[in-house]
């Protein structure tokens, strides 16, 4: 496409945003990273190099809760947009942490908009999460963004307050425009196996779950409840490949640069997977049946949620391409070969 404009990636060494900046700088964007590598590695960044072919990867070390550092980047890049990952996500941890979920989430978004309103850059797009829908009564599926909000942890809070915060912004001034993106259960990792998720401890979240069960680190897998009320049982959710995630961030980006206005909409795939439906396509991607014993409900866990991707298709021209084997492959693909030496 071709185009030339200096874009800031917050938290741009971590999962989501290490995808990011390979979509973004295959579109012709030059990226610049923040990360304060709290929950990443700094070898992202020579795998970044290398997935982009650049000889290295521009990257300032630090918090976004660092005015300082924030108007230094500003001064020392003309940046024309911001995409904002850098946030805490854990949303059993966010309970026992809120003020540390508080601080990083809400008062970091903004510290970074004033730090952007001081140079007159005005356009951000924003992580926000399907978390904000709360427990959807059952008719409200598939989920659209009119849905009521509602938050069952601090984490998705955080999120909600960000967005409103963001929708008054915006009203107060013409020239703000924000892309917020809300996502559904991104999972899987780059087809090179270079980049991927990487959590250090117990993952909490299904497929890094299934991926240790696989790799052998875990026994088995522990469903959570085999008693909702879904065909088989278990949890259903809209899980969407990390790659195609990526892929709406810059339709987003693209959007507000062109346009000027901002957008709030699902990133998902529309349709739900059970976590038994999950854990089989796993075991087709690594070639063996994955063993799992029926645990007690989580709780704050729902039944099922799944995104109307609709809205999304209409204003970005998004649709995802990866399917729910593709991102088991992908993931497999990372647990075999990148995961180990990163
Ligand atoms: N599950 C298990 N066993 C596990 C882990 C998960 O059975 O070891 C089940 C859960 O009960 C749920 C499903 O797998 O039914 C998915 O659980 P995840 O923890 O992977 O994902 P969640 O839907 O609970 O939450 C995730 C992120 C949030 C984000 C949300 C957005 O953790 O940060 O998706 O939809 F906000």
């Amino acid at each position: 496409m071709g185009q030339s404009e200096t874009i800031l990636l917050t938290g741009g060494a971590g999962y989501i945003g290490s995808h990011t900046y390979v979509a973004l700088v295959e579109a012709g964007y030059r990226v610049i990273i923040l990360d304060d590598f709290s929950n990443a590695k700094r070898s992202v960044l020579t795998r970044l190099a290398q997935l982009t072919r650049v000889n290295e990867v521009t990257c300032y070390e630090g918090s976004v809760l660092d005015g300082a550092l924030l108007r230094r980047v500003f001064e020392e890049n003309e940046i024309a947009a911001v995409v904002h990952f850098a946030a805490r996500k854990a949303v059993g941890e966010s309970s026992e942490k809120p003020l540390a979920y508080f601080e990083t989430n809400c008062s970091g978004l903004l510290k970074l908009l004033a730090a952007m309103e001081a140079v007159d850059v005005r356009r951000l797009v924003f992580s926000s999460t399907a978390t904000v829908y709360g427990d959807p009564a059952p008719e409200l599926l598939p989920l659209k963004e009119d849905a009521p909000l509602n938050y069952m942890s601090p984490y998705a809070f955080t999120k909600i307050m960000s967005e409103q915060m963001l929708e008054q912004i915006a009203a107060s001034h013409a020239s703000w425009a924000f892309g917020v993106l809300r996502y559904f259960n991104p999972v899987g990792a780059h087809p090179s196996g270079l980049i991927g998720e990487d959590p250090s401890d117990i993952p909490n979240n299904l497929m890094p779950y299934i991926s240790k069960v696989a790799a052998g680190e875990l026994p088995h897998l522990n469903v959570f409840g085999n008693d909702y009320d879904t065909p088989d049982g278990t949890g259903i959710r809209d899980y969407i490949h990390v790659s195609d995630l990526a892929a709406g961030h810059v339709m987003s980006l693209n959007r507000l640069l062109a346009t000027n206005e901002g957008h709030v909409v699902n990133l998902g795939s529309g349709q739900g997977h059970s976590v038994l439906e999950v854990l089989a396509a796993y075991g087709r991607a690594c070639g063996r049946e994955l063993p799992h014993e029926i645990a007690p409900r989580r709780a704050g866990d729902v039944a099922a949620y799944y995104a109307d991707a609709s809205r999304a298709a209409a204003l970005l021209g998004f649709e995802t391409r990866r399917s729910l084997d593709d991102m088991c492959a992908s993931s497999w693909n990372w647990i075999v070969t990148g995961a180990k030496e990163a």
